[in-house]
């Protein structure tokens, strides 16, 4: 994969060019014994955008980020941050990237204010600006009236949100986010989602680790989706639910001898996905195909234009195993044969 690709190797202290992506990705190869981590991983993330990493546990999404964040050097192949080479640039590439990890880097004895003053510090802020930093970015994720406070007594979100914040505080163009909601309740994984729109919405390009289809619908505009060290597809998030089959529209008339006829109908009219419409007896609902938003408006439209008044409606993401199973024939539940991720030690580049 890419092997023959000749990659502009820029001077050391070079400033990036905009010649390639934010994250520029060629062949990259890391293995570990016989365990292909990364297997020949092609991958580009252009300025300004959210790119999704999907895949299960062990399909090599950490060793990217550590990749790509100069925490570990590859056995082969090429990658560029923001312009800056990951081997030959690790200096000025650590300067322009924000990294939040699957496990919390905060120290838990220290306040969140002193977190984050502290990693200001690291970076070689002035003091005053250090300061100036953290209680801005604590006012930013909503974490003011915790400032004092030893970040042991704070809340999973809370806890999350200090992460963010302190991946913030150099100002990176690009953020590295592996599984940022992963072990969170629905609640919290909402709002670090909102947290997550808030920066891109900034301008930060993101690279965004996640098992869950929900979590890179939510957040990426493209999605990678990696398996056993692989690329197995990648593109548009609608593209790529089209070739899984799309979503479900569930649907409930509220008179359940309207389902059947229904099915029929919305079939006749040709507005819905490739698959048929079925019928869910027990619950009482419709499962509808679709393939975009439009299909959604269309099918709604239709059911009202009919006279039918419906008690519940619901759309449904393919899960992370159906599209899996779509892509690659095999489920994504993969063997639990992993090390523990967090005992790995770290190579100083
Ligand atoms: N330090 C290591 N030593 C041995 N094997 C490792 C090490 N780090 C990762 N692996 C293996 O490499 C594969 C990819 O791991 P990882 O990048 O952590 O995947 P993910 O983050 O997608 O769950 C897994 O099979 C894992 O067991
Ligand atoms: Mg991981």
């Amino acid at each position: 994969m890419g092997s023959g690709t000749v990659f502009p190797m820029k001077e050391i202290d070079d400033k990036p060019g905009g010649v390639s992506g934010a994250v520029s990705v060629r062949g990259l190869v890391k293995h570990y014994g016989e365990t292909k981590a990364l297997d020949g991983v092609d991958l580009e993330v252009r300025e300004g955008t959210v790119m999704g990493v999907l895949g299960p546990n062990g399909a090599g999404k950490t060793t990217l980020v550590r990749i790509l964040s100069t925490l570990l050097a590859p056995d082969a192949g090429q990658a560029t941050v923001a312009g800056y080479d990951v081997l030959r640039q690790p200096r000025q590439l650590r300067r322009v990237i924000g990294l939040t990890g699957q496990y919390a880097s905060v120290d838990e004895k220290l306040p969140g204010w002193e977190n984050l003053y502290m990693i200001g510090r690291l970076l070689d802020l002035p003091r005053k600006e250090a300061r100036a930093r953290a209680d801005a970015l604590l006012e930013r994720f909503s974490l003011t009236e915790a400032a004092k406070r030893p970040a042991s007594t704070y809340s999973g979100g809370m806890r999350r949100r200090l992460d963010l914040a302190a991946s913030m505080i150099g100002r990176p163009a690009v953020l590295f986010l592996d599984e940022p909601t992963t072990g969170l309740d629905p609640r919290t994984r909402n709002e670090v989602w909102d947290e997550v729109k808030a920066m891109v919405g900034d301008g930060v390009t993101v690279l965004l680790t996640t098992q869950y289809m929900e979590e890179a619908e939510q957040l990426a505009s493209e999605l990678t989706v990696v398996d056993r060290g692989k690329v197995v597809a990648g593109g548009g998030i609608e593209e790529l639910k089209a070739r899984v089959g799309g979503r479900t529209l569930r649907i409930r008339p509220v008179d359940a001898l309207e389902l059947g006829p229904l099915a029929g109908y919305l079939d006749d009219l040709g507005i819905t996905g490739l698959a048929t419409t079925t019928v869910d007896p027990a619950s009482g609902t419709l499962l509808v195909p679709i393939l975009s938003d439009e299909q959604l408006t269309a099918v709604v439209g239709a059911v009202t234009a009919r006279g039918i008044t419906l008690a519940a409606i619901t759309t449904e993401l393919p899960s992370l195993d159906e599209v899996f199973l779509s892509l690659t024939g095999h489920r994504a539940s993969a063997p639990q044969d992993t090390v523990p991720v967090d005992d790995r030690e770290e190579v100083a580049v």
